[in-house]
C-alpha cells in the first residue's frame, strides 16, 4: 500500500493535498516550517531541538532555521518512497492537509510532476525580490497541464523589498498575463515572508494594503469537495489476493468512481462479465467505495482478471489503446530522441514502450511551439508514445488516474518521465470540422420536385447510413452482408459499401496514410449521403479509425439518418482471428500503418449503438441493429 492511500484511509475527512513549487532559494523550506510551526501542527520537542541546531549554526536565540525542520522531517519521511516525493502531514481545526513535498533544486519539474498529480492546489512560489522568473511559468504550466484545480501564488521574501504594494502588484500582472494564455481555474495571489511569518499563519501589519486571507486561511477554505470524478469507475487490480482457496479478492485503488456490492462490472482485458460480491477493507465490509479508497473487491464469478487489469462498469469504458498521445515533462538529464525504448507505468501496469514521435516541445517563456526533435531536462514537449500491449486509458482532462503515466528507465529504474494522456486533436463537433474546399467556383444548386417523403413512401422506409467502425478483422463485412440480407428479405432496399472492395474501384487511388483515410471516408460518407437520399439504407464498413473522420461522415448524411455502430472486439482478439493474415504480416514489419500495431484506432465515444461481437453471433448482431433502425423509425412497415 502507497503513503498516499493509507494516510487517505485513515483521513477520510476533510483533507487538501498541496504541494509546493519552488526551488530552495525561493524559500520553500522555509514557508513549509513556517507553515507546520505556526500552525502548530509539530511537536515541541521537534522545535527544541531544532532551536538548538540553529543556535550551532550562528542563528540568533530566538530564530529558527526552518529549512531545518523540514529537512529532518524529510529524512523521516522519505523511506520507503519510490519517487522523489515526501508527504508530510498536518491538521487545524478546520482540515488536514498532506503536503506533497518534492526536495531537491536541480530537478524541480520532475519533483513537482510527480508531487503534483494527486494534488488539490498548487503553491508556486515566488521570490519578490527577482520577480517572474522561466521557472515560475513553468511551474505554473505543470500545474494546469496536471489538471491542479486551485493555484495559489505566494510571492515570498516580501521583507527583502519593503513590503512594497507596487513590487507584489507588478509579479501579479505579470503572472497573470502570462496565464491567461494557459488553462487555470482558480488563481490567487498572496504576498507573504516566510521568513518573518508574514500573511502565513497571521495576517501581516505589515502590508495593510492586502485584503485577502493569508496562506492557511485560504488553505483551509478552498472548496475541493466537487473537484473528484465520480462517475467513471476504474478500478485497476494491484493484487490479487488468496489466502485460501475459499477466498479470491482484487485488492487495489479505486482510481475513479464509486463501486458498489451487486454492481454489474467488467473485467479488461477480458471483457467477462460479473457482479461485485463484497467490498473488503481492514475495518470491515463496505456497500461502496470511492474513488482513492484501498479496498478488496470479491466477484460472484471466476473470471481473468490479474493484476494490472480494470474492473469497470461495462457502459463505461475507457480507451483501448497502443498508441498514446502525450504531453510529458522530461526529468532525464539524459536526453531523448525519437525511437526511444523504455517502460511506462499506468495505473498498476508496467509495459515497455517507444518514444515514437516528437510533435514540439514548448518554449516556457513564450508558450510557443519548438520543432525540437531531443527532450532535454525537464521540458515540456507532446510525444507519441507506443506501447507493446495495449493499455486502458483515459484522457487526462477526464481522469487523473487513468490520464495519466511515468515513464521509467529500463535500465536504472528512473523515473524519466511523467505524462498526461490527451485526446487526439479533438474534433470540434459540428462547429470545427473543417469541411473540404470546394475548388469550382460559379455552382448553384439545383432541385427536383420529388421530395424526400414520396421516396421514403415508394420504399416504406427512411434512407440512412449505417456506418460499421472498427478493427480490421472484427466482423465489419459479415455483419454489412448479414444485415443487407436481412432487410432485403424483409423487404427493404439496402446495399453495402465495404472497405476492401471500395479500395479496388473508387477509391484506387488512395492508401493508409492518414490523409488518404480520411479522403477514403470522405468519399464514402458523401457516396452513402447520396444513397440515404436516394432512399436506400446504406451500410458502410470501414476501419474508418479516426474520429474526426466519422464524425465528418455523419455531418454528410440526412439529420437523424446516421448510426454509429461500433464492433468493440479488442485488438487481441482480432489478431488471434486474423482471417486475412494481414496482423502476422504487419507485426512482421511487412505492412506499414497497420490500424492496431502501428496505426491508431479512435473508438467512438458516442456511437449509436456498441456491439459486443466477441460475446454474440453475427445473427444477433443483425437482430440489435434492425431493433434500432425500428426504433428510430427507419422501417415504416
Ligand atoms: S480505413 O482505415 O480507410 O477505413 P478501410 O476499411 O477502407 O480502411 O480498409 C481496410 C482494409 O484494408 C482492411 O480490412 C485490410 O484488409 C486492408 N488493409 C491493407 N493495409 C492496411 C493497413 N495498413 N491498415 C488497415 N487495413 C489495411
Amino acid at each position: 500500500m502507497t503513503i498516499m492511500s493509507f494516510l487517505d484511509q485513515e483521513l477520510e475527512k476533510d483533507l487538501l493535498r498541496f504541494t509546493l513549487a519552488g526551488s530552495v532559494d525561493d524559500g520553500k523550506s522555509t514557508l513549509i516550517g513556517r507553515l507546520l510551526h505556526d500552525a502548530q501542527g509539530v511537536y515541541e520537542d521537534q522545535v527544541a531541538s531544532i532551536r538548538q541546531a540553529t543556535a550551532k549554526r550562528g542563528g540568533g536565540e530566538n530564530e529558527i532555521d526552518f529549512a531545518l525542520l523540514t529537512d529532518g522531517l524529510k529524512a523521516e519521511r522519505e523511506q520507503g518512497i519510490t519517487i522523489d516525493v515526501a508527504y508530510r502531514y498536518f491538521a487545524t481545526a478546520k482540515r488536514k492537509f498532506i503536503i506533497a513535498d518534492t526536495p531537491g533544486h536541480v530537478q524541480y519539474t520532475r519533483n513537482m510532476a510527480t508531487g503534483a498529480s494527486t494534488a488539490n492546489l498548487a503553491i508556486i512560489l515566488i521570490d519578490a525580490s527577482l520577480g517572474v522568473l522561466t521557472q515560475s511559468r513553468r511551474h505554473g504550466f505543470i500545474a494546469s497541464l496536471l489538471g491542479i484545480n486551485h493555484i495559489i501564488v505566494a510571492v515570498n521574501k516580501m521583507d527583502l523589498v519593503d513590503y512594497d504594494e507596487q513590487v507584489f502588484d507588478r509579479i501579479k500582472k505579470d503572472y497573470t498575463d502570462f496565464v491567461a494564455r494557459v488553462a487555470m481555474r482558480d488563481l490567487t495571489f498572496i504576498p507573504v515572508s516566510a521568513l518573518k511569518g508574514d500573511n502565513v499563519v497571521e495576517r501581516s501589519d505589515l502590508m495593510p494594503w492586502y485584503q485577502g486571507a493569508p496562506l492557511l486561511e485560504q488553505l483551509e477554505s478552498v472548496h475541493i469537495a466537487s473537484d473528484r470524478n465520480l462517475v467513471d469507475l476504474r478500478f485497476p487490480v494491484q493484487f490479487v489476493q488468496r489466502p485460501n482457496a475459499d477466498f479470491r479478492g482484487y485488492a487495489g485503488t479505486v482510481a475513479s468512481g464509486v463501486v458498489r456490492v451487486g454492481d454489474e462490472v467488467m473485467a479488461l482485458p477480458s471483457r467477462q462479465k460479473t457482479r461485485v460480491k463484497s467490498i473488503v477493507t481492514f475495518d470491515g465490509e463496505l456497500e461502496q467505495a470511492f474513488s482513492g479508497q484501498a479496498v478488496t473487491v470479491t466477484l460472484e464469478d471466476e473470471i481473468d482478471l490479474s493484476r494490472g487489469e480494470m474492473l469497470i462498469h461495462p457502459n463505461n469504458r475507457p480507451r483501448e489503446q497502443q498508441r498514446l498521445e502525450t504531453m510529458l515533462v522530461w526529468m532525464s538529464e539524459k536526453p531523448a530522441v525519437k525511437g526511444v525504448q523504455c517502460m511506462v507505468q499506468h495505473t498498476s501496469r508496467i509495459v515497455p514502450c517507444r518514444l515514437t514521435d516528437v510533435k514540439y516541445v514548448m518554449d516556457m517563456d513564450t508558450l510557443h511551439r519548438k520543432t525540437e526533435q531531443t527532450l532535454q531536462l525537464n521540458d515540456i514537449a507532446r510525444v507519441v508514445l507506443d506501447v507493446n500491449r495495449p493499455l486502458f486509458v483515459d484522457s487526462y482532462e477526464k481522469n487523473r488516474n487513468t490520464g495519466a503515466l511515468i515513464l521509467i528507465d529500463r535500465l536504472t529504474n528512473e523515473t524519466i518521465a511523467a505524462g498526461m494522456i490527451i485526446e487526439r486533436e479533438p474534433a470540434k463537433h459540428p462547429e470545427g470540422i473543417v469541411k473540404v474546399d470546394v475548388k469550382a467556383r460559379n455552382l448553384t444548386t439545383h432541385r427536383g420536385e420529388v421530395t424526400t417523403a414520396q421516396r421514403q413512401e415508394l420504399l416504406k422506409q427512411k434512407g440512412a447510413v449505417i456506418w460499421l467502425t472498427g478493427l480490421s478483422g472484427c466482423g465489419k463485412s459479415s455483419l454489412a452482408f448479414a444485415l443487407e440480407k436481412r432487410l432485403i428479405q424483409d423487404g427493404h432496399l439496402a446495399y453495402v459499401l465495404d472497405g476492401d472492395n471500395v479500395r479496388q474501384g473508387l477509391n484506387a487511388d488512395l492508401g493508409f496514410s492518414p490523409e488518404d483515410r480520411a479522403e477514403n471516408i470522405r468519399r464514402i460518407g458523401e457516396t452513402s449521403a447520396l444513397m440515404a437520399d436516394l432512399g436506400a439504407i446504406t451500410i458502410a464498413a470501414f476501419i474508418s479509425p479516426y474520429r474526426s473522420d466519422r464524425d465528418q461522415a455523419r455531418l454528410a448524411a440526412p439529420e437523424g439518418g446516421f448510426f454509429e455502430i461500433h464492433l468493440d472486439v479488442s485488438l487481441a482478439e482480432c489478431e488471434r482471428r486474423d482471417p486475412k493474415g494481414l496482423y502476422r504480416k504487419a507485426r512482421a514489419g511487412e505492412i506499414p500503418d497497420f490500424t492496431g500495431i502501428d496505426a491508431p484506432y479512435e473508438a467512438p465515444e458516442n456511437p449509436e449503438l456498441v456491439l459486443p461481437a466477441e460475446e454474440i453471433t453475427v445473427e444477433e448482431e443483425v437482430d440489435r441493429v434492425i431493433a434500432l433502425l425500428r426504433k428510430h423509425g427507419v422501417l415504416l412497415d
